[in-house]
């Protein structure tokens, strides 16, 4: 046996004990005949200390492993930053297990290495304390799962990996068939029809901790294969189903964080998270609501007030001495990725309004935006307008993330958790044509049911996503388990027969002996992750990510492969450099 106990774990009771201890060595001090060294393993650091005079010892450097005998002494002066700061071991006997070169980053939680050393050197950014933590967090999020859903008669299931392409959604990851020349594999999007599968096979409560993979652009929040804590259910209702998972999420905030959830979660609409935050996964841990003020302009004649139907504002404090042409030119900036040409800033200093548009307002205009803001000195006032909502909302939807970060308003310390519900069943694509929201399964409100040929946008769906902290932690819906209805969607969404049949047939076939009614859901392990350790980076809580461009920088991939290999699957490399 190497060692006898772990290092992170000795404390002041063990005074007096040999001890033996592995490890890394984390930092050393030589002081002539003296040498303190920090030993680091997986459960925290203990400071050697070495009498050069009394034992020999070989050379020890930064990382080297190493293993020694010695015995727990108390320290004079405790060292309060550590767990074992109150004790340290003198090394009677020390041996170099392995050696190591100089690393090229510091093997710390304070690292200054750019993210790239970081990926490439993964396995050592791996040995950094932190992300040891993280990735600790990660498996007891996975462990807490396996618990709750255990415990409430869930069964876990694997679906496959290799998988049927069935358009729609993001852009699929392909697998060519050596067998079957011409044809390929999809690696799964998600588990969503085999879940669905499974109701119909009568399982009722199903889960799984399942891969998932995505070839869309990537994002701080987003990676091509990503993992989904995935759950479906049959005869429950909706509020049974959102209780069962704000249980299973308030376990695992209990079990990581230590913090207790305050159950049942609140419920907004996705009609209000859009009007007063302008996003489908609002930040609510501060309140810098939209305000619709295009009644106060109802008679202005002026260019801008009578084309832009649409004419919406926020309000943010403390800032208009520091709103300078640059400061509003970067907020035009924000808002022209909405379609925006740009906004208005009105500055409120010395009890006056000013700013560029006020030209083209009344006395009494600029009188009712004073007063329905009730403005306070050093408040700007942010307005967007155009003909379209989503542009306007989405906007200062962003602009209000903007101005919380510049104005320091948002508090680190809270979770705010919130259910987004009434999603609207279709939405546009970029081509202006009917797509589903989440996917053609998500059920129909009922009441809505007379709109779906009529006035399919105006159809809401039994879907829910779960937001905290401004992120989308998870999504779910109830689902279609009649024939006709789902037929019908189908339909609606323009598909033919043949398309219905050739994409969907099977799925289609199994709903007509004895679907139940169900629903589920998939929340993002990842994200889960990242919100627990207080990243806003995905690839903090993920071993082996791959970077902004889908690029893994350690091993390399996606790399080319040889000729021999592509002919076995009859594939012509047509990419000219
Ligand atoms: P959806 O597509 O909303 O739903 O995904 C569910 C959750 O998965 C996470 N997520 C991601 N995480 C990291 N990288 C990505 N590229 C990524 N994409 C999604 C998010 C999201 O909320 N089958 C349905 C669920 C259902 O209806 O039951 C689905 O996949 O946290």
């Amino acid at each position: 046996m190497l060692r006898t106990i772990e290092n992170g774990k000795l404390r002041l009771e063990h005074v007096g004990e040999n001890v033996e201890l592995v490890g890394w060595v984390a930092k050393r001090r030589n002081l002539g005949s003296l040498i303190f060294i920090d030993l680091r393993d997986r459960t925290g650091i203990i400071q050697l200390i070495v009498k050069t005079d009394e034992i020999s010892v070989p050379e020890v450097r930064n990382e080297y492993v190493i293993h020694v005998k010695g015995v727990v002494r108390k320290k004079d002066v405790a060292n309060p930053l550590l767990k074992t700061g109150e004790v340290e071991v003198e090394v009677s006997e020390l041996q170099v297990i392995n050696k190591a070169e100089t690393t090229p980053l510091i093997i710390a939680d304070e690292t200054d290495a750019l993210e790239e050393v970081r990926l490439k050197y993964r396995y050592l950014d791996l040995r950094r304390p932190i992300m040891q933590k993280r990735l600790k967090t990660r498996a007891q999020i996975v462990q807490s799962t396996h618990e709750f859903l255990n415990e409430h008669d869930f069964i876990e299931v694997e679906t496959p990996i290799l998988t049927k392409s069935t358009p729609g959604g993001a852009r699929d990851f392909l697998v060519p068939s050596r067998l079957h020349p011409g044809s390929y594999y999809a690696l799964p999007q998600s588990p969503q029809i085999y879940k669905q599968l499974l109701m119909i096979g009568g399982f009722e409560r199903y889960y799984q901790i399942a891969r998932c993979f995505r070839d869309e652009d990537l994002r701080s929040d987003r990676q091509p294969d990503f993992t989904q804590i995935d759950i479906e259910t049959a005869f429950l209702s909706q509020d049974e189903f959102l209780n069962i998972s704000e249980q299973l999420i308030a376990k695992i905030f209990k079990d990581t964080v230590d913090v207790d959830v305050k159950l049942p979660f609140r419920r907004m609409t996705y009609a209000e998270a859009m009007d007063k935050y302008g996003s489908d996964k609002p930040d609510t841990r501060f309140d810098m609501f939209i305000e619709d003020i295009k009644y106060i302009f109802s008679s202005n004649q002026g260019d801008y007030y009578k084309n832009n139907t649409e004419i919406r504002a926020i309000v943010v404090s403390n800032i208009a001495s520091a709103t300078t042409r640059k400061k509003i030119d970067e907020a035009s900036l924000i808002a022209s990725r909405y379609g925006l040409k740009g906004v208005a800033v009105l500055k409120y200093l010395d009890d006056e309004l000013s700013g560029s548009l006020l030209k083209t307002m009344s006395e009494e205009e600029i009188e009712a935006l004073i007063k329905k803001f009730q403005l306070k000195n050093d408040d700007i006032v942010v307005i967007a307008a155009h003909n379209r909502y989503d542009r306007v909302v989405g906007a200062l939807g962003a602009l209000r993330l903007h101005y919380a970060k510049e104005t320091n308003l948002i508090d680190k310390n809270t979770y705010d958790i919130l259910w987004i519900v009434d999603f609207p069943l279709f939405e546009l694509n970029e081509n202006d044509e009917l797509a589903s929201r989440h996917h053609p399964f998500t059920l129909p409100k009922a009441k809505h049911l007379p709109l779906l040929e009529s006035d399919p946008l105006q159809v809401n769906a039994e879907a829910f996503d779960l937001v905290i902290n401004g992120q989308e932690a998870g999504g779910g819906s109830m689902r279609i388990y009649e024939q006709d209805l789902q037929r019908k969607i189908f339909e609606v969404l323009g598909m033919s027969e043949e398309e219905i049949r050739f994409k969907f047939g099977f799925f289609v076939d199994a709903f007509k002996y004895g679907t139940p009614p169900h629903g589920g859901i998939a929340f993002g392990l990842d994200r889960l992750t990242m919100i627990l350790t207080g990243t806003n980076n995905i690839r903090d809580v993920i071993a082996f990510p791959k970077n902004i461009a889908g690029v893994s920088q350690m091993s390399g991939e996606p790399t080319p492969v040889d000729q021999v290999q592509l002919d076995d699957l009859y594939i012509k490399n047509t990419h000219k450099k």
